[in-house]
């Protein structure tokens, strides 16, 4: 049975990678040639950013320094993508960080914060939100000089939440890969290259500048090869936090726990339970990335899709009231509060939760199957960020 399970997962998988080249191919065209895109539930006719755009190119950059402050999954995918394309980077970074040694051997010069702050013309932010205030405080606002340089984000948080307030004679604005930075740096190196879609935004623009200089990082990154969409630090900012709390990560962590513990608690081997609620949540996302949720049920049985359409609805429940309970405590600050409470007390509860699953039985299964799953990539996740090899 297990046999027969692998050839299927096998042939999911080569259907995969047809099927990924596909989407590319789409998603050039739709975001390169298509004259309108969606914003805000409108079809817009504006230029749509890609590598057709002319001002998609890397010329802001000519003479220019570039550093990027932290050197963890995002830090590093910017700093490399961004070397490899021809730019002059630095890493900022304290000098006891465990980063310093990884960023060293990629190449880079590495200084403290505020060195590289001095020395650079454009600087992403590129260090955990909950640390970028002390960071701007510390060590980046003393050295903005008189105006001139350009200060990138990847996430809004900090400045939409008011977290870092940045004087009118510098430039603010926003590259956010969509996709975790390990992603960014493997599709980067990918052979043909691919990149990982984009959100730009600009905050405050104070030489008319910014957008310009958010799309040419966009571009430098290879985000321009997938597509790069315009948005708000308002928008990027409640809408990501929104998507992970409650799909992406907060839902889809949540579902996976509770299937697995029924299953067990019923009597079923932990090892069926995690077949069936954990490694098949890939193959399936993966359909639904590629073809939506009808192109999904295209290949799935008709038994399955009829306990898709009947039993699913049943399971989530009226969750409407809850997500846009969740929706509201993002919009209002109150997620936010909380969580910046939570880190100023040390994250009691945060490694408290997060060592709770690190242990669970979930988990010591998951970690004994997927040693036995050669097609599965191995990820040294004990060392730093920049340390970990995505191959997926
Ligand atoms: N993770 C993602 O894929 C992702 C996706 C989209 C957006 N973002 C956004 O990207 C930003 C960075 O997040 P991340 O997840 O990439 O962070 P991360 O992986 O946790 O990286 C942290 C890096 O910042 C360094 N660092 C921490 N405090 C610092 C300080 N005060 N000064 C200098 N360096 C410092 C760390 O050094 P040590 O190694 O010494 O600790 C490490 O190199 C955030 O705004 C996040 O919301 C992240």
């Amino acid at each position: 049975m297990l046999t027969a399970f692998y050839s299927w997962v096998r042939v999911l998988c080569r259907e995969r990678a047809v099927a990924l080249s596909e989407q590319t191919r789409v998603i050039r065209k739709t975001y390169g040639l298509q004259p309108y895109y969606m914003k805000q539930g409108n079809w817009v006719p504006k230029e749509p950013l890609t590598t057709t755009s002319p001002s998609a190119n890397l010329d802001v950059f000519k003479g220019k320094t570039l550093a990027v402050i932290g050197y963890g999954s995002q830090g590093h995918a910017h700093a490399r993508n961004l070397k490899d394309s021809g730019l002059n980077v630095i890493i900022g970074l304290k000098p006891d960080s465990r980063s310093v040694a990884t960023a060293v051997e990629a190449g880079f010069e590495v200084f403290d914060p505020a060195e590289a702050t001095r020395r650079a013309d454009v600087i992403m932010i590129a260090v955990p939100d909950m640390r970028q205030a002390a960071l701007y405080r510390d060590d980046i606002s003393p050295n903005l000089g008189d105006g001139g340089k350009c200060l990138l984000f990847s996430h809004g948080l900090a400045i939409h939440f008011g977290h870092i307030v940045v004087p009118e004679h510098t430039s603010v604005a926003m590259v956010a890969p969509k996709g975790p930075g390990h992603l960014v740096r493997s599709q980067f190196i990918k052979n043909p290259p691919e990149g990982t879609p984009a959100l730009i935004a600009v905050h405050q623009d104070a030489d008319g500048c910014a957008r310009d200089i958010a799309l040419s990082w966009a571009h430098g990154i290879g985000s321009t090869r997938a597509g790069v969409f315009e948005t708000t630090f308002k928008e990027e900012t409640e809408t990501d936090l929104f998507g992970e709390q409650t799909v992406l990560c907060g839902g889809v962590s949540a579902l996976i726990k509770a299937g697995f513990e029924v299953l067990v608690e019923a009597g079923y081997s932990p090892e069926m339970a995690y077949f069936e609620v954990l490694h098949e949540v890939k193959l399936i996302t993966d359909l639904i990335n590629q073809r939506g949720i009808p192109g999904m049920r295209f290949s799935i049985s008709e038994t399955a899709k009829w306990g898709d359409v009947s039993v699913g609805p049943m399971i989530i429940g009226d969750i409407k009231p809850r997500m846009r309970q969740a929706l509201s405590d993002i919009q209002d600050g109150t997620f936010v509060a909380k969580w910046k409470k939570e880190y100023d007390n040390g994250l009691p509860n945060y490694n408290r939760l997060l060592a709770e699953d690190d242990g669970s039985l979930l988990e010591r299964v998951g970690t004994h199957l997927r040693a036995h799953m050669p097609w599965i990539p191995k990820v040294n996740t004990g060392g730093t960020q920049a340390q970990a090899v995505f191959k997926g």
